[in-house]
């Protein structure tokens, strides 16, 4: 648990830090009790791709909800093929998840806001609290500019929903860093970027979308903005 003032003094210790330097000092901190929690994303790659250079043994872990896009399974092996490493896969467990569809059909998220959530809880969330088991802090890829939900987003966060400590190295970064950083090192990425999407989850509640004002609003396209979170990011 850390108090208000000590992630306070971790933010202002960092704020001139590149993420590099903020991946590097809490990764030789924590070592295997830290992870990143990929969804493939620009972001996710851009932070596999640094953490990878610190630590080639580094955690990597990835919520496998079953509905994603072929190109992103395609894009874990060929992630784990370009640096050698295993990506940590996280299904959902096979009962609970034949009960719910059982109960509420294969595609229930449409219907109301309740069973999207619930869905979202056994395919995302239950899989997430078995792949925090041992951490004691998580990195993610979010950035302020995604979302109305994001903009009072940290860069050192307590977690409390979690009980864990949360790192957003690229949280102050706009989407052309991370593009340009992407070309740069040349980094895996989704071929779905190129073909008109720009955030990337479940394939039945993404759709592409034509202007980029707000980078998510193909994810779950049909609720208010202002409640398209998965659980993930609950605060
Ligand atoms: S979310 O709404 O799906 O949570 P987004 O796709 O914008 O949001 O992802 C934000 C961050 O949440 C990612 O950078 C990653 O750290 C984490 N995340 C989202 N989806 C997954 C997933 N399927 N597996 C692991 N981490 C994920
Ligand atoms: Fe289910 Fe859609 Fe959530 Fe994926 S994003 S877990 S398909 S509700």
């Amino acid at each position: 648990m850390y108090s208000k003032e000590e992630i306070d003094t971790l933010n202002e210790r960092f704020a001139a830090a590149s993420p590099q330097e903020v991946l590097r000092s809490f990764m030789t901190q924590f070592g295997d009790r830290l992870a990143l929690s990929s969804s493939l994303s620009i972001e996710d790659q851009t932070l596999t791709d640094m953490m990878v250079q610190i630590d080639a043994n580094v955690r990597i872990f990835t919520l496998d909800t079953g509905r994603l896009f072929p190109e992103t399974y395609n894009l874990i092996d060929d992630t784990n093929h370009h640096y050698n490493i295993h990506l940590e896969v996280y299904s959902p467990q096979a009962e609970p998840l034949q009960d719910f569809v059982r109960e509420h059909g294969i595609n229930p998220f449409y219907d109301s806001i309740e069973l999207r959530h619930a869905c979202c809880q056994v395919r995302k969330l239950e899989p997430l609290k078995r792949a925090f088991r041992g951490l004691e802090a998580w990195v993610c890829g979010l950035r302020h500019g995604q979302s109305v939900t994001r903009g009072a987003m940290r860069l050192v966060e307590w977690d409390e929903v979690h009980g864990m400590l949360k790192i957003n190295p690229l949280i102050n970064w706009d989407e052309a860093q991370v593009w340009a950083y992407i070309k740069e090192h040349r980094v895996p990425y989704n071929e779905l970027h190129d073909k008109g999407y720009t955030s990337i989850g479940c394939e039945p509640c993404t759709r592409a979308v034509r202007h980029i004002d707000d980078i998510r609003a193909g994810r779950w396209w049909w609720e208010n903005p202002d409640h398209r979170e998965c659980g993930l990011h609950r605060r």
